[in-house]
């Protein structure tokens, strides 16, 4: 899908909206060093559910997530009902290995369902195609017993019976919970690992998994991680360069995953977080070009949002309490900013993010007699612009070099208080 075709028809909600949060929570929380712990560490299956008897969750408030969400400026929140552990967060009725066989008892997806829908928010579903807890999931390159002896691992390993599993369990997610918006599969690795094999899309029987996907949930958007196209495409952990572009050089819907501190699960040692005021640099950036952010918090085993999240998320809260329009239902700008800066459009309304602040004036090369009025957008106070003209005395103005067809705005020596500033200039009709 165009980006033109975005803007219409049931996934126009996704560009719109363009802030999401992704919650990774599970077994992996009571580790506390990283969703991939299994794997790292090469734990066996009868180690590893030692902490299903742990898994008591009695902070579990997943409408304060929403709330949280919510405040930070997020619209929609993808949950990982099956991380590639397999520990399931629903009542499934194809394993044991569920939240509700635990101490904690219920079936997390739908309290979560209800309490996201309630604070008016979209649900989103993120559900793993690997799984190193079934017993029919043929051991690769990245399971946890990668190390032994493959061939007699695999030996009894009934593939077509994992496959029906897997196919299975998102019938019953997208079956049980009303509306699912978004599913988030992962993922495909066809080429392996480390000389040894993996999965990709024939394993996976991506073409009618993604069939049974939208037959379920019409309207769904599904990501690209089966190995086949879907509707949009997620760069994990980095920030696209530009528009994003399919093999034939179109655009398509992207949206940026990205953590606080490089863990998706809880990571209780990792200090490695990322300040507010990157983050919503980042979330600038990618509406600058065209593509959502899906952040992530990884709650504790015990269910809330540690104080790094909450205190990450407050901070953006604080800046979209008084700037989501330079980012909700914007998108990309036809005019090159400043050094240092991002264009965001939105209707007549184009928005200059300053990441860092300048001295005096800036230059806005190109908008020349397009400007009818420029404000802060934080308090809505006006920002006084001249225009160079070819009259002007070199040395009378106060800038002297402006290039002629540009816009100069005359800004306070002292950068207001938000982590972002932004300028909202009014494009003349
Ligand atoms: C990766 C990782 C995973 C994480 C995901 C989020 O593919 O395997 O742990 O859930 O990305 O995008």
């Amino acid at each position: 899908m165009s980006s033109d075709d975005a803007t219409q028809g049931p996934h126009a909600w996704f560009s719109h909206d363009r802030f999401g949060m992704f919650v990774h929570w599970g077994l992996y929380s009571l580790a506390a060093r990283h969703e991939w712990v299994m794997t790292n560490e090469r734990m066996s299956i009868a180690d590893y559910e030692r902490y299903t008897e742990r898994f008591e969750a009695d902070l579990y408030d997943p409408a304060a997530w929403a709330r949280a969400a919510k405040a930070a400026g997020m619209t929609y929140v993808v949950l990982t009902t099956k991380h590639h552990d397999g520990f399931c967060l629903w009542d499934s009725d194809l394993t044991d290995y569920t939240s509700v066989n635990t101490p904690f008892g219920r079936d997390a997806v739908a309290e979560f369902v209800e309490a996201v829908r309630a604070e008016g928010l979209r649900v989103g579903f993120y559900h793993s195609l690997i799984d190193w807890h079934h017993p029919d999931f043929v051991v690769d390159g990245v399971h946890p017993r990668r190390g032994d002896d493959l061939e007699a691992l695999n030996a009894d390993r009934d593939w077509d019976r994992y496959r029906t599993y897997l196919h299975g369990q998102v019938r019953e997610l997208l079956t049980r919970y009303g509306q699912v918006d978004y599913l988030f599969y992962d993922f495909s690795y066809p080429h392996g690992r480390d000389g040894l094999p993996g999965k990709g899309p024939d394993d996976w029987d991506s073409q009618a998994l993604l069939a049974l996907t939208r037959e379920l949930q019409p309207g769904i958007i599904v990501n690209d991680r089966l190995g086949i196209p879907g509707d949009l495409t997620t760069p994990e952990q980095y920030q696209p360069t530009g528009p994003v572009t399919d093999e034939s050089g179109r655009e398509i819907l992207w949206e940026a995953c990205q953590t606080i501190n490089g863990s998706w699960g809880y990571d209780r040692d990792n200090h490695d977080h990322k300040s507010p005021e990157l983050l919503v640099r980042m979330l600038v950036d990618g509406v600058s070009k065209g593509g959502n952010l899906l952040l992530n918090v990884g709650p504790t085993g015990r269910g809330d949002l540690d104080p790094v999240a909450q205190r990450t998320l407050a901070g953006i809260a604080a800046w979209t309490s008084h700037h989501e329009r330079s980012f909700r239902g914007a998108g990309p700008a036809p005019f090159t900013p400043p050094a240092d800066a991002r264009y965001t459009l939105r209707g007549d309304r184009l928005y200059l993010h300053l990441f860092s602040w300048p001295m005096n004036h800036v230059h806005l090369s190109g908008l020349a007699g397009k400007v009818s009025y420029v404000q802060f957008l934080h308090d809505a106070s006006e920002v006084r612009f001249e225009e160079a003209t070819a009259n002007d005395e070199p040395h009378g103005s106060l800038t002297p070099d402006a290039p002629q067809d540009a816009v100069t705005l005359h800004l306070p020596a002292r950068r207001p208080e938000v982590v972002v500033p932004v300028i909202e200039i009014f494009l003349k009709e």
